[in-house]
């Protein structure tokens, strides 16, 4: 006979940012075993809109929350009846509740409200980006994830990029930012100027294997160490591409401009963030006794970063905490694990009422 699943202890995580709507049950009594975190995580489901939004070449924030209010009660049912984890088990739901677009954050909040009304079950709220920072420690388990900090995370996502010294789970500090546009960003940007649909990162980053770095593009901000710049890049890179696809005669000669553009853009991105990385890790390292290094975010997905930054984590002997790709871009995984990670010091609600939507929610401000 199937478990009606009331004896058990999940944690239902609700995300609901930008244009992926997702949920995941977390297995908290397996948490509090000892299991790794991984293992906790009993199933997700996701719905990405990427299609959506792509002939709009970026996120329609109206489009967005639509999509989620349509999707996210579809996508917990399913996630109860795959799992046959009944409504009772639940015992608590985290949310992410910013930063990101507010009517999209809403509808996540709000129906996490209901739920938590409904069923006398206590809210937590998640910032995003504590999130993707803390699905790097998605291997280690509830006795071991202290022993990786003080750590240095390097937050790259499509909104975000950030150097940040966690000193413990909810405390960090920003050690350098973006002064315009977030890598993520410059990616998506230089990417649609060759032609590439929104969020074209992934793509740029797919040409790029097979062509050479042969275009010289400005390496930004380079002797500023708290701050990172994109938006000369993108420049550069558009006026390049109006000058050199002039002179393309046939297919081949534009397939090949195109790989090697996209082999040169994505150097000179790696470049930049992990140039400042190895600044701000020789200068941490020992002050700090650093024990690791994080990479997140949805750029984090690219394999040249990842092997950039392991060869630096290896120069460094630090190790290095890397979600996998699932965990990289949006998704509910990391806000149960942001929710497990945090659950002795978050402050959780019985009265939803109270709890705010954070369209704007630095890090710093945790
Ligand atoms: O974290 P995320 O899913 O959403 C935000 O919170 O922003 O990050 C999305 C960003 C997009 O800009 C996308 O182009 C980029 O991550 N991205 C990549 C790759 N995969 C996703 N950028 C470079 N290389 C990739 N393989
Ligand atoms: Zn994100």
């Amino acid at each position: 006979m199937a478990s009606n699943g009331s004896d058990k202890k999940i944690l239902l995580a609700i995300e609901s940012s930008c244009d992926e709507t997702a949920c995941a049950f977390f297995d908290l009594d397996a948490f509090d075993n000892d299991t790794p975190i991984e293992d906790c995580l009993v199933a997700e489901k996701l719905s990405s809109q990427i299609k959506l939004h792509s002939d709009f070449g970026g996120v329609v924030p109206e489009l967005a929350s639509r999509e989620h209010i349509r999707n996210l009660p579809l996508l917990i049912n399913a996630l109860h009846h795959e799992t046959n984890i009944e409504k009772g088990a639940v015992k608590k739901i985290a949310v992410t509740a910013g930063p990101g677009l507010k009517g999209c954050l809403l509808v996540g909040v709000s129906y996490a409200k209901g739920l938590s009304l409904a069923n006398n079950v206590p809210l937590i709220p998640i910032n995003h980006l504590e999130a993707h920072i803390l699905s790097g420690f998605y291997q280690l388990k509830k006795s071991t994830y202290l022993d990786k900090l003080p750590a240095l995370a390097l937050l790259v996502s499509g909104g975000h990029t950030q150097i940040l010294l966690i000193e413990k789970v909810g405390e960090y500090k920003i050690i350098a930012n973006t002064q315009d546009d977030a890598a993520g960003e410059a990616f998506d940007k230089i990417g649609s100027l060759l032609g590439f649909k929104y969020p074209a990162g992934k793509e740029l980053s797919e040409w790029a294997r097979n062509g050479s770095i042969v275009h010289t593009l400005p390496l930004p901000v380079q002797n500023v160490q708290d701050s990172f710049s994109f938006s000369g890049l993108k420049t550069a890179a558009s006026q390049l591409i109006k000058k050199e696809v002039g002179q393309i005669n046939s297919d081949i000669e534009k397939k090949k401009f195109i790989e090697n553009f996209s082999a040169s853009v994505e150097n000179c991105i790696v470049q930049s963030l992990i140039s400042k990385l190895e600044f701000w890790i020789s200068d941490l390292a020992e002050s700090h006794k650093l024990k690791s290094i994080v990479l997140c975010g949805g750029v984090a997905a690219n394999e040249t970063l990842k092997t950039a930054f392991k060869e630096v984590s290896i120069k460094n002997k630090l190790e290095a905490l890397m979600p996998p790709f699932r965990f990289c871009t949006d998704n509910a995984s990391m806000i149960a694990i942001a929710a497990a990670l945090k659950m002795n010091n978050t402050i959780t609600t019985n009265e939803p009422s109270t709890f705010p939507v954070k369209a704007r929610w630095p890090l710093s401000e945790i």
